[in-house]
């Protein structure tokens, strides 16, 4: 291979869903990395529901992805050629590498990974970036203790799935929300949660209020909108909501009419947001931890792992925001 196809950001997008001309597709030189650099061969390209917001110029906890730049994006691959100490040809590795066929890397935030322990593309899934948002956000923010009752919303997704079974090695009763019936059989009886409430069959909170007869102790939020409308009301004393992302929002394009935030009052809920980096320095041991719990069966993590290269990343991008994805979203490239 001569070329190095990348996808860039071409422009700022409208609200709304993404529309495939705010990318180009472009061939590049295949990068010869300098002294203190090494080159990856791209294997896997994780798609993320965030990349909505790294494309937009609205204010976050990243700056965004600039125009005429290669997309931001975990990437999970095989170091080809090294002029580094610590990284040499044939190492695994994972890190924000961009999409992109080659990426060059002084090795900042770049983790090898036991491809003997679990596939490749696992690492930038339920091993990677959003099982250690699941790990910290679930322990740090919603500390659950065993016998309470934890919910999960995209319970079958990425991060929601880790949530959920970190809760039931620590002894609690787990419900997820998920949409549509073969999801939520998935969470069940793949994944061990003890129920999971399909929103898509309506009446959400009469769900709620049935499937979690002691009231909720922890709300692991990855939705907005109207499930957090359903569940605030639904909370116990002293409940903690992480709020981890409110993806129904992503593409929205007016505002919606939000929850009433009373029972945050009246039952002096701690509801925190989070973002993963807030716990960078203890990746390693979520990895080890995630890693130790994966091999010997106590976390299942599921890849949808979708073909087409970088060519197919707009559409295969949007999938996140209409549920079309099963399982943690991963590019083929
Ligand atoms: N704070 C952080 O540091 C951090 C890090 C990583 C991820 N996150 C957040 O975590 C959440 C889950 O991310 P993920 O990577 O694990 O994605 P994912 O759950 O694997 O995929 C997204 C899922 O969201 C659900 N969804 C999409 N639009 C929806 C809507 N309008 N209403 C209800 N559900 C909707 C769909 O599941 P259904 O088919 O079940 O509806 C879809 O499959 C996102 O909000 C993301 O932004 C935050």
């Amino acid at each position: 291979m001569t070329t190095n196809r990348q996808v860039k950001l071409a422009m700022r997008p409208q609200p709304g869903m993404l529309s495939r001309d705010v990318f180009a597709i472009e061939d590049a030189p295949v990068p010869e990395p300098a002294a203190g650099q090494f080159r990856v061969k791209v294997h896997y390209v994780s798609l993320d529901p965030a990349m909505r917001g790294w494309v937009s110029d609205a204010k976050s906890y990243v700056p965004p992805v600039g125009v005429g730049e290669v997309m931001r994006a975990y990437a999970a691959g095989i170091v080809d050629a090294s002029q580094h100490p610590d990284f040499k040809a044939g190492d695994a590795v994972q890190g924000l590498l961009g999409v992109q066929q080659y990426a060059l890397s002084k090795g900042s935030r770049v983790y090898k990974v036991d491809t003997g322990a679990a596939p490749l593309e696992r690492w930038i899934g339920g091993l990677g970036m959003p099982g250690w948002t699941a790990y910290f956000g679930l322990l740090e923010v919603g500390q659950p203790k065993a016998g309470e009752t934890v919910v999960v919303s995209a319970a079958s997704g990425a991060v929601g799935s880790v949530v959920g079974q970190i809760a039931k090695i620590k002894g609690c009763r787990v419900v997820g929300i998920a949409g549509g019936a073969e999801k939520c059989r998935y969470v069940t009886q793949e994944l061990g949660f003890d129920a999971c409430l399909d929103y898509k069959a309506g009446e959400l909170a009469q769900q709620l209020s049935l499937g979690c007869p002691k009231g909720i102790d922890v709300y692991f939020e990855n939705v907005g909108g109207e499930m957090l409308e359903a569940v605030l009301p639904q909370m116990n004393l002293f409940g903690r909501i992480p709020v981890c992302g409110l993806i129904s929002g992503y593409n929205a394009t007016q505002s919606s009419p939000g929850p009433s935030l009373r029972p945050v009052l009246t039952h002096r809920l701690r509801m925190q947001g989070l973002i993963v980096f807030d716990w960078a320095d203890r990746i390693p041991e979520a990895m080890f931890e995630l890693g130790s719990w994966h091999k010997s069966g106590l976390l299942k993590i599921r890849e949808d792992v979708r073909e087409g290269g970088v060519d197919a990343f707009p559409e295969t991008l949007n999938l996140l925001y209409t549920g079309g994805n099963f399982g943690k979203l991963v590019l083929k490239v």
